[in-house]
């Protein structure tokens, strides 16, 4: 998919197919809406963050998913979520932590 303006530092993708719906990937929207200001289409102030909502991400099977950059973090939950972002406002690898990837 091409940008139209730069995306954040992190990108993520959430998706928003069947699988990722029925497993209330809208929580998740939810949550980064209100608790970390990040919504669809637009990027964070700080220009850290930006979401987009897309179709299959072909891992239905562990809906709901989210990709941040390159890296796939499935099973979401809110918690997961949380650990995800603030692991991104250190700085932090998401590929070497194994609880946050995959
Ligand atoms: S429906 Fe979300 S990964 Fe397939």
């Amino acid at each position: 998919m091409y940008h139209k303006s730069p995306p954040g530092r992190y990108h993520l993708q959430l998706c928003r197919t069947l699988s990722c719906v029925l497993c209330k990937m809208e929580d998740i929207q939810g949550h980064l809406e209100s608790r970390y200001g990040i919504h669809p289409g637009k990027k964070t102030e700080n220009g850290m963050f930006s979401l987009a909502l897309v179709e299959c991400l072909g891992s239905c099977g562990t809906a709901p998913v989210m990709r941040v950059n390159d890296v796939y973090c499935e099973n979401l939950t809110i918690e997961k979520v949380d650990r995800i972002i603030e692991a991104c406002k250190r700085g932090e690898t998401l590929e070497e932590d194994p609880m946050l990837a995959h």
